[in-house]
């Protein structure tokens, strides 16, 4: 990359516990300002970012538009049909070409290595937007809630119920660093990847357990989490999946089986009366729209830290 301390955003365990715990850290203050009004501290001023979308977003586009812009910078919005990266062009003459326009190259696609192609011939800070495998901007965000909500992230509980996708191999990524009591409760063939369960389990951080009982993983959560069950990509497995799905939905008894003390969590976007009940979703502990608005700080933070301000 040009300079020694501008870093690509790809996998949370790329960065030890001090540095996620200061970009969390970052994320509050730079919140903080922006929540004041404050609108003179423009780090990203004169710089450019390049979005690369070969899927859907609401939450990921905006955020990453507005933050950048509010400190300054002008991002860039590619939609599927423009860049069709693979398609119309390969991915490493993407990657160089941005680079020469661009301070930061943020992604979103279907396969992983897609991320890491880009990683591989960009010169400028690349930052993983979603794949297949991985989400860590949306985790970096849940962390931040959960400081907020929870008081902290060291020592909770937090139980995933559905589908093992990309949402959970980033939790997985993050209790490789920090502290935490990972569950995550998934139909049996539907487990997260064997192999980033054994890396997360291997660092020796934090308690894992897979299960594929929702109503014992749930007992004494701080956070109980859900995601779409089809992730983008698999929408045409959708009925499949909601027939092997149930059992599964995080409802009304199984938030009471939690506890009194558990906050409800989902990245968004929802399918209501599918993975989760309209009721426990505008429960007042659902905190599912603070933890929206979190993308924005904490994506703020990342890419602070990638270019090295
Ligand atoms: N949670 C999330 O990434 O939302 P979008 O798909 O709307 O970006
Ligand atoms: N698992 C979901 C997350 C969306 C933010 C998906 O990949 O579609």
């Amino acid at each position: 990359k040009g300079t020694a301390n501008q870093k690509d955003f790809l996998h949370i365990n790329d960065f030890d516990k001090a540095t996620i715990l200061n970009i969390l850290d970052r994320a509050r203050q730079v919140k903080e300002l922006l929540k004041s009004g404050e609108r003179t501290y423009l780090p990203f001023k004169g710089k450019t970012m390049a979005m690369i979308f070969a899927k859907p977003s609401m939450r990921t586009r905006v955020s990453f538009e507005t933050g950048f812009y509010l400190l300054g910078g002008h991002a860039i919005y590619l939609g599927p049909s423009d860049i069709q990266m693979g398609k119309r062009e390969e991915t490493r003459d993407v990657a160089r070409v941005l680079s020469r326009y661009n301070d930061i190259i943020m992604a979103r696609v279907f396969a992983h290595q897609d991320i890491l192609d880009l990683a591989k011939y960009a010169t400028v800070p690349v930052i993983n937007g979603l794949t297949d495998y991985n989400h860590p901007c949306q985790i970096m965000a849940d962390a931040l809630t959960m400081i907020e909500h929870v008081g902290q992230l060291e020592g909770t509980k937090v139980v995933y119920v559905g589908d093992g996708n990309n949402i959970v191999h980033s939790w997985l990524l993050l209790a490789a660093v920090i502290p935490f009591h990972f569950v995550c409760a998934c139909p049996k063939g539907f487990e997260p990847d064997q192999e980033t369960v054994e890396k997360a389990r291997q660092a020796g951080v934090s308690k894992i357990e897979i299960t594929n009982d929702p109503k014992e993983a749930v007992r004494d959560a701080d956070v109980v989490y859900a995601d779409v069950w089809a992730s983008m990509g698999q929408k045409e497995e959708a009925s499949h999946r909601r027939q092997v799905f149930q059992g599964f939905q995080v409802d009304e008894q199984l938030m009471k089986l939690a506890g009194k003390k558990a906050y409800f969590m989902h990245c968004l976007p929802a399918e209501r009366g599918v993975e989760v009940t309209d009721g426990v979703i505008e429960a007042p502990n659902s905190i599912v729209f603070p933890q929206a608005e979190n993308r924005m700080h904490a994506q703020n933070a990342i890419m602070l830290h990638v270019l090295g301000l």
